[in-house]
């Protein structure tokens, strides 16, 4: 149901590659002040799905409304004006190699904005500083750890002070100590500026810390929603065996259920010398 609060909607999404529904008659909605942590088995689609909830890919049936406007149906154009209003963290940081640290996060500020120079050094100097980051300002993305790009990626999908943000897996590959600076960052922005986020996390100490709620995605469907508390006391044998990071347990290791299925009538191929292989081809 949507409120006056309801800032996404998401209705039987459904996204297919070739045969497969990896997002599969998903709906929720994301009320506005909120942080969502949306989890789920690596492969399950969360990436897909932030990606359809952000306009940069067409779901295959379904709807998406963003700040009330349907962005399914937008042009690209559309898209982007949508888009001055929310910031995106990347899973992979998505980085402009050819840039430095200061150049990446000023970027959104040169690009949209028609603020001074100074005005922008100022602000990427307080976004770096937000994250740990001052004193890199001159280095490229190839000279700085892992850690620090994901930190680099926040620093820009904060540049615009957007009212809401979309976050891949922002802590990971992060030591504890700087999951915690960012996950306290995240709080803060969400009770001093109410600003809305949705988070992509398989780090649970993080995901508890910053969510208000949280949805598990698992098989191309929502498994469980509710609370932290209502998680964390779910009977769902899914949910614990996720929560709980066990190696056993009802979700399958590597492939989907539907995959697994499907692979059951698969018989081993015999073993063929790596020789025959590799060198059947040689004259
Ligand atoms: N453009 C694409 N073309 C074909 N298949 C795709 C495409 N994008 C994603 N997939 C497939 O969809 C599934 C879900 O991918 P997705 O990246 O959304 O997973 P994820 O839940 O974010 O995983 P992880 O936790 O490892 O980041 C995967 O099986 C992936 O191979
Ligand atoms: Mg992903």
């Amino acid at each position: 149901m949507s409120t006056d609060s309801t800032i996404i909607e998401v209705n039987n999404l459904v996204r297919r590659f070739g045969d497969r529904a990896v997002l599969d008659d998903i709906s929720f909605n994301v009320h506005r002040g909120e942080t969502l942590v949306i989890m789920g088995g690596s492969g399950c689609g969360k990436s897909t799905l932030l990606r359809h909830m952000i306009g940069s890919m067409k779901p295959t049936s379904g709807s998406v409304r963003i700040f009330g406007e349907e962005i399914t149906a937008m042009k690209e154009r559309q898209v982007e004006r949508v888009r001055l209003r929310l910031g995106m963290l990347f899973q992979s940081g998505a980085l402009l190699a050819s840039l430095t640290v200061d150049e990446n996060v000023a970027l959104p500020l040169v690009q949209h904005t028609k603020k001074s120079p100074d005005e922008i050094e100022q602000i990427v100097k307080r976004k770096l500083e937000m994250v740990g980051l001052t004193g890199f300002e001159d280095l490229k993305p190839d000279e700085i750890s892992g850690g620090m790009k994901k930190r680099v990626g926040l620093a820009r999908a904060l540049a615009l002070d957007p009212e809401l943000l979309f976050s891949d897996e922002p802590t990971s590959g992060l030591d504890p100590i700087m999951t915690a600076v960012v996950d306290q960052l995240t709080l803060k922005l969400a009770q001093g500026t109410h600003m809305t986020a949705v988070v992509v996390s398989h780090d649970m100490t993080s995901a508890f810390r910053i969510a208000t709620r949280m949805i598990m995605l698992g098989h191309g469907s929502i498994v469980a929603q509710g609370t932290p508390d209502e998680i964390r006391n779910s009977s769902n044998p899914e949910v614990q065996q996720f929560i709980h990071g066990e190696p056993d347990g009802p979700i399958p290791l590597n492939l989907s259920q539907e995959e697994h299925k499907d692979h059951q009538h698969v018989r081993p191929r015999p073993f063929l010398g790596a020789r025959f292989r590799f060198h059947h081809k040689r004259p």
